[in-house]
């Protein structure tokens, strides 16, 4: 072969394995067979350059450097290119302390409403869901609310403008105010007994203070069947209250009026040297079960209204119920 065409295939083999090579290993098997002192295949090639005739070996000799040092310089660049992460791996300190990931948490709410449920679920009451968005019939009119009751002005409701294409039933929609709604909903579709609960979203235009806000949270209780009386709704509450709260909760039931039971109370709870209305109950009003097609002569029944918020607020000591939906973290990081 003739020295130059050695020179050539040197060159070319030299560099395709340099640019192949992908690894800080790899390209050193590449420098021992290219350049390599002892066997590499530019000894061969130096054997080469000592046969050319003499009056050649100069420019031999030249070009062999130039092969030479072309095949160092791309084998140096490719070597320092790989041996780069590395450099860059070892310049993290790994003993310093890491960043930790924000974990997300439970809202306080939700961590109430899940308390809320498992109470019940104990004292045996099944929990139910309703719609936010209600028809008349279900908000007022089958909870023996008159049309001409202050509840019902529009003014004290959220009702919406869109046409009422839920079906079954008639005339406008509006957000529920209250989740008594899901009272008329089950006792239509079962026969008593009747035993369940459900909590959700109501909303009411109110001014929003530290304990009103437009839209809150509540649980609705329900129990219908033979001779159900108001002595168990006080002790259901009462038991229920101290769950949650620890015994020496101080709540207080105060005669009041609902149209949709009979007799009615508020519910009380202690609120420093005051007292917060926390929620109202009383005996299903034979209206109502009437509206459902319950008999009133053979079935009794007792409802309530909690408000989740309040009932939240009190055991952690939040004096402000805007705190719940703002969203800052600083707040809800304590829960
Ligand atoms: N729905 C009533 C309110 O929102 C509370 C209530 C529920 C009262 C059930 C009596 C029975 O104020």
């Amino acid at each position: 072969m003739d020295v130059l065409e050695a020179f050539q295939s040197y060159e070319q083999d030299a560099l395709a394995a340099i640019s192949a090579a992908s690894t800080s290993e790899e390209i050193e098997a590449v420098r021992i067979e290219f350049l390599g002192k002892k066997k590499g295949r530019l000894k061969t090639l130096q054997a080469e350059v000592g046969k050319a005739a003499p009056e050649d070996r100069p420019v031999v000799g030249k070009k062999f450097n130039e092969v030479k040092v072309g095949v160092e310089e791309a084998l140096n660049a490719k070597k320092q290119e790989l041996d780069k992460p590395k450099a860059a791996l070892s310049a993290i300190d790994i003993t310093l302390p890491g960043i930790a990931p924000q974990l997300g948490k439970t809202h306080p709410l939700t961590q109430t409403i899940d308390d809320f449920k498992e109470l019940m679920g104990r004292l045996g009451f099944e929990v139910v869901d309703g719609p936010e968005i209600e028809d008349e019939h279900h908000n007022f009119v089958a909870l023996n609310i008159p049309e001409d009751h202050p509840a019902r002005d529009p003014l004290e409701n959220f009702y919406l403008a869109t046409a009422n294409i839920a079906g079954g039933s008639e005339g406008p929609l509006l957000l529920r105010s209250q989740t008594s709604t899901v009272q008329i909903r089950v006792m239509s579709e079962r026969k008593p007994p009747v035993r369940i609960v459900s909590v959700g979203r109501v909303y009411r235009p109110d001014t929003i203070d530290a304990t009103h806000s437009c839209m809150f949270h509540q649980m609705e209780g329900l129990m219908v069947g033979d001779d159900v009386t108001m002595a168990q709704l006080k002790s259901v509450l009462s038991i229920f209250a101290r769950s949650y709260l620890g015994e020496g909760v101080e709540i207080r039931f105060r005669p009041s009026f609902f149209p949709f039971t009979e007799p009615s109370v508020e519910v009380d709870m202690r609120w420093g040297d005051d007292w917060l209305e926390v929620g109202g109950a009383g005996m299903v009003d034979p209206n109502v079960l009437k509206a459902v097609g319950y008999d009133p002569e053979e079935v009794s029944g007792f409802a309530f209204g909690l408000g989740i918020e309040r009932f939240c607020m009190q055991r952690h000591q939040i004096t402000d119920i805007r705190r719940f939906y703002e969203n800052d973290v600083r707040f809800l990081e304590q829960f």
